[in-house]
């Protein structure tokens, strides 16, 4: 039973019961698990002290690499300045600082930043300036939402309505309701092992022709897709794909969103992929890499003529009825600009796409290793699958994650079979050939 007591209060850093742990096999973990204790640069340390390379940014977001100096200095000197200032009615300077600063790096006319929490706000965010954008615009019939098969959009009830991950949507009842999803891009067959953009699949994006035809332009609010859907094992875009939904959208007045939370700051050697694919959105979602993973903040950024589409009615009045308690969080503003001085300072993004053949080289040198089945890769990221076990789908992937860390001192990701690996974009050539090195010996282990 709860209690007050000064014995409820105090710590029991041994149990490890109350923490129910996200996205987590919680029995196994709580069986074996595997602690971090603390981090610099490329690697953490576990309790005992061990490193551990981290091939994955810690979850896609820690692109400057950990406990980056500037950052913790300038979230400490945030701390002690000004803890929280709310954002409704009122702000801190380092709230307009930092949304300048995000739109200088968007393409065209993105250059309005609505901020919130994480990735999962950001979508819903969006999702909701889309369809109220039509609204104040007079076209309320414009409710329907598309999505597309094997995307990732966080969680929220809107992230999961759009998403396209079965074990995400199908325990959550009904969701939202009209939403239609466009095909995955990823066809083996065609595709197998590419370095980059695939040249097959461009022509997948007109299927929302025929979603327009079925349901008409006119109850259609917008698309969302990841440029390149990481969540799902890294799947980048096929060549051509996003321009011709872009102007698909064009011709039918639908919004267009892309959800950069993480191929925003560098991670594919450009400050978002709207820039590396020459496509502009209507609405970008952020997250991660904003700060680097060191605060947590996600954010939207719209078209200005999106903005202006609100900016009417009486003055007094509240333009969008949306917002977050902690968004600007100035604690994430000052973590943000440290972030994005980093950035600048030590040319991460441009690195990112030096680094990017030595990086795709390194992948695919594991092609022909026992049940690999297909790399891809893209920027600092790279999905490799494995053969899954007859009738016991994940249990190889959970294996090398878990081979990896033990064994191997190195974290990557896997979702089923597949791992994933996307490490800070500090990371050294020489760093490249450690963590696929290792990678190799996992797969060869879990074969
Ligand atoms: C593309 C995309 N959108 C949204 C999210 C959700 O972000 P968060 O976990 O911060 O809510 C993620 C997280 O990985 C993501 O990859």
């Amino acid at each position: 039973m709860a209690s007050s007591t000064a014995a409820a209060f105090a710590p029991q850093t041994n149990d490890l019961d109350a923490f129910w742990l996200p996205f987590t096999p919680n029995r196994a973990f709580k069986r074996a698990p595997k602690l971090i204790a603390r981090a610099k640069d490329m690697h953490y340390f576990t309790p005992d002290g061990r490193a551990v390379i981290d091939g994955l940014a810690g979850l896609w977001c820690v692109n400057t690499g950990h406990n980056r100096d500037p950052i913790v200095a300038a979230i400490a000197h945030q701390a002690a300045e000004l803890g929280y200032a709310p954002a409704f009615h009122f702000a801190h300077p380092k709230s307009f600082e930092l949304a300048s600063r995000v739109a200088a790096l968007a393409p065209g006319d993105l250059n309005r930043v609505f901020f919130c929490n994480s990735g999962s706000e950001a979508v819903d965010t969006a999702l909701k300036i889309a369809l109220a954008y039509h609204n104040v615009r007079g076209e309320g019939t414009r409710t329907r939402l598309i999505g597309r098969e094997r995307g990732y959009h966080g969680v929220g009830f809107g992230g999961i309505s759009v998403g396209g991950i079965v074990n995400n949507r199908k325990f959550f009842g009904s969701l939202l309701t009209g939403v239609d999803h466009l095909p995955a891009t990823y066809n083996r067959e065609q595709q197998a092992f590419a370095k980059g953009e695939p040249a097959w699949g461009g022509h997948l994006a007109d299927d929302l022709e025929r979603i327009v035809t079925l349901h008409g332009a006119s109850t259609i609010a917008a698309v969302i897709v990841e440029p390149m859907a990481g969540s799902t094992g890294v799947l980048p875009p096929p060549q051509g794909y996003l321009k011709r939904l872009r102007a698909i959208c064009d011709k039918h007045g639908i919004l267009l969103i892309f959800d950069e939370v993480i191929t925003g700051f560098g991670r594919l050697g450009c400050a978002f992929a709207a820039e590396r694919y020459g496509v502009t959105p209507d609405l970008l979602c952020f997250a991660k890499g904003v700060t680097s993973g060191a605060v947590p903040m996600g954010g939207v950024i719209a078209r200005e003529s999106i903005y202006d589409a609100f900016m009417h009615g009486p003055e007094h009045a509240i333009e969008l009825f949306h917002g977050y308690t902690y968004s600007a969080h100035p604690l994430a503003c000052a973590a943000g600009l440290a972030a994005l001085d980093l950035y600048r300072d030590e040319n991460l993004f441009d690195r990112a796409k030096r680094l990017e053949p030595r990086f795709a080289d390194a992948a695919m040198a594991l092609k022909g290793l026992p049940g690999v089945l297909d790399i891809r890769t893209v920027g600092i990221s790279a999905g490799i699958d494995l053969a899954s076990k007859p009738d016991a789908v994940g249990e190889r992937g959970y294996a090398a994650m878990e081979r990896a860390f033990h064994d191997e001192d190195m974290i990557i990701r896997v979702t089923g079979d597949t791992l994933a690996i996307a490490p800070p974009l500090i990371v050294s050539e020489a760093q490249i050939g450690e963590i696929f090195e290792k990678t190799a010996r996992v797969i060869r282990a879990v074969a």
